[in-house]
């Protein structure tokens, strides 16, 4: 294929990145934006496979093996497991990218030392890119396997922050150490002991990417994920001047700066800063209180809850994490129905990051296909909650604790939540006295107006829609 022809499937291409994020930012086309995302992807393979100086046709097939390989396995991953997939995607991706800054450095390398009168390959530019990519990229490796990690829950790697003291300033030292060393290979890119030394700057930035996210609790690990996923887009950015790739630059870019925007938009969810996620070691709480300390809860069964919510005018349900788990999503929307059915406003309250990943609710309701009409952003429904007969909070605890608004000690303070506490009564359905995310009590669970369905979700909700539609026989 020639030059022209390659570069024009890569305009293509990088278009389709653009509208594929577009795309993604309503659920109604956000189907079609992964489409084109990966109708993207494969356009910029097949142009890149199909050039001339492209010739080891056997290492390509063996490298799309490999891809689909890890590919196939990790999207059949459950929805509770996205963000650690994602995490593992970034992991390769910064791993990708490490490795072929490693590759460029030693294969021009020997070529200067082979013909020292010819023009030198490794000139500064050329250096300069080598060493971020190389750096971006194995930190981002390690850093994204211990968040995905972390987030699997994985037995001995430990969920709570990890911090001793001057921890931040062994960081930023080991950083520091890891440029400067690059900076001299910048100069110095074929001396004698340059060889020897490049293989230090990949240990400082794996080592640096462990040490990274140790600190970091669990609960930020999303934001964290999204950081990642911006180091692991300039790493591609780089690894793009490194090869003299169009596509590779303007995608990382794309790529880095999406996942820029996507921690910050969810550090103001959580209303928490960008520096006190990598640096302030969130989520080294004390244990639960032992209840009784905070008060009891009161246990009610799913044949009064029914009928309460049958006299309510406005039921306004706020989905969590367990709603995921549970994988009720189903049984909501027949819920949904029968409320409706009996001239009851029903409203879905949507806390930005309730459940495990940005827009995971959404998500869920979509697949049971309740309409987007009756989803309210977190902002929107708090102003109605003072008027809301029943909250109904299925296997939600951290966005709905109203600790977030009241005690200044709570790891959680600040950060918005949804008003249910307002509601006048408030059905909580989950399975035990466990805590959520967060590790924290809450006191929603405890107030005068609040009555707890003990239960996995999906068997609740199927119970009350029992109850409503008559068919348990109690009714
Ligand atoms: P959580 O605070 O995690 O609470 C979920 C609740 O669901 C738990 O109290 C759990 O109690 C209950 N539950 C679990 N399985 C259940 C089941 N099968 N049936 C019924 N209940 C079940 O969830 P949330 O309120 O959605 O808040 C999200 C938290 O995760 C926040 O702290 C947020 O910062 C953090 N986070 C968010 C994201 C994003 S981007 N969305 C990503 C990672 C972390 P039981 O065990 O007693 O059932």
């Amino acid at each position: 294929m020639s030059a022209s022809f390659v570069q024009l499937f890569y305009l293509v291409a990088t278009a389709l990145f653009v509208f594929s994020l577009h795309w993604m930012n309503d659920p109604k086309t956000a189907r079609r934006g992964v489409i084109a995302g990966a109708t993207a992807m494969g356009l910029g393979m097949a142009a890149t496979w199909a050039q001339p100086f492209v010739n080891n046709h056997g290492w390509m097939i063996l490298a799309v093996l490999a891809g689909v390989g890890v590919g196939w396995p990790l999207s059949r991953v459950p929805l509770t497991a996205v963000p650690q997939r994602t995490a593992l995607s970034h992991a390769f991706g910064g791993l990708a990218a490490g490795l072929v800054g490693t590759a460029k450095y030693y294969s021009w390398l020997q070529h200067d030392l082979a013909f020292p009168d010819e023009p030198a390959e490794l000139v500064p530019f050329r250096m300069v890119a080598i060493i971020a990519e190389v750096i971006l990229g194995f930190l981002t490796f390690t850093g994204s396997l211990l968040a995905a990690g972390k987030l699997q829950e994985v037995k001995w790697i430990p969920q709570r922050p990890v911090t001793y003291p001057l921890q931040n300033v062994i960081n930023i030292g080991l950083l520091v150490v890891a440029v400067g060393i690059g900076v001299w290979l910048v100069f110095e890119p074929s001396s004698a002991i340059a060889p020897m030394i490049f293989p230090v700057v990949i240990v400082l930035a794996l080592l640096f990417g462990v040490l990274l996210i140790i600190p970091i609790g669990g609960a930020d690990m999303p934001t964290v994920i999204a950081i990642l996923n911006a180091y692991a887009g300039l790493a591609a950015v780089a690894m793009g001047f490194v090869l003299d790739n169009k596509l590779l630059i303007t995608a990382g870019a794309l790529d880095g700066s999406s996942g820029l925007i996507l921690s910050i938009i969810m550090c103001r969810a959580m209303n928490r800063s960008f520096m006190n996620v990598l640096f302030g070691a969130f989520g080294s709480v004390a244990p639960p209180k032992a209840e009784g300390e905070q008060g009891e809860y009161k246990p009610d069964t799913v044949e009064s809850a029914a009928q309460i919510m049958e006299q309510a005018d406005l039921v306004v349900i706020v989905p969590g994490y367990g709603l995921a788990v549970a994988q009720a999503q189903h049984k909501v929307r027949e819920l949904y129905d029968q409320l409706i059915k009996r001239g009851i406003t029903v409203k879905f309250a949507i806390h930005p990051v309730a459940g495990r990943m940005p827009g995971h609710m959404n998500v869920l309701l979509a697949e049971a296909d309740i309409p987007y009409t009756d989803l309210a952003e977190m902002d929107d429904i708090n102003g109605e909650m003072p008027q809301c007969d029943v909250a109904l909070v299925v296997g939600a605890n951290d966005v709905v604790n109203p600790a977030a608004r009241s005690d200044e000690s709570s790891p959680i303070y600040g950060m918005p939540i949804i008003d249910a506490d307002k509601a006048r009564t408030v059905f909580a359905i989950k399975r035990s006295k466990n805590p959520g995310f967060a590790g924290i009590d809450n006191a929603l669970y405890f107030g005068d107006q609040t009555w707890m369905l003990f239960g996995d979700a999906k068997n609740v909700i199927g119970e009350l829609v029992k109850e409503l539609s008559g068919e348990s026989g109690m009714h």
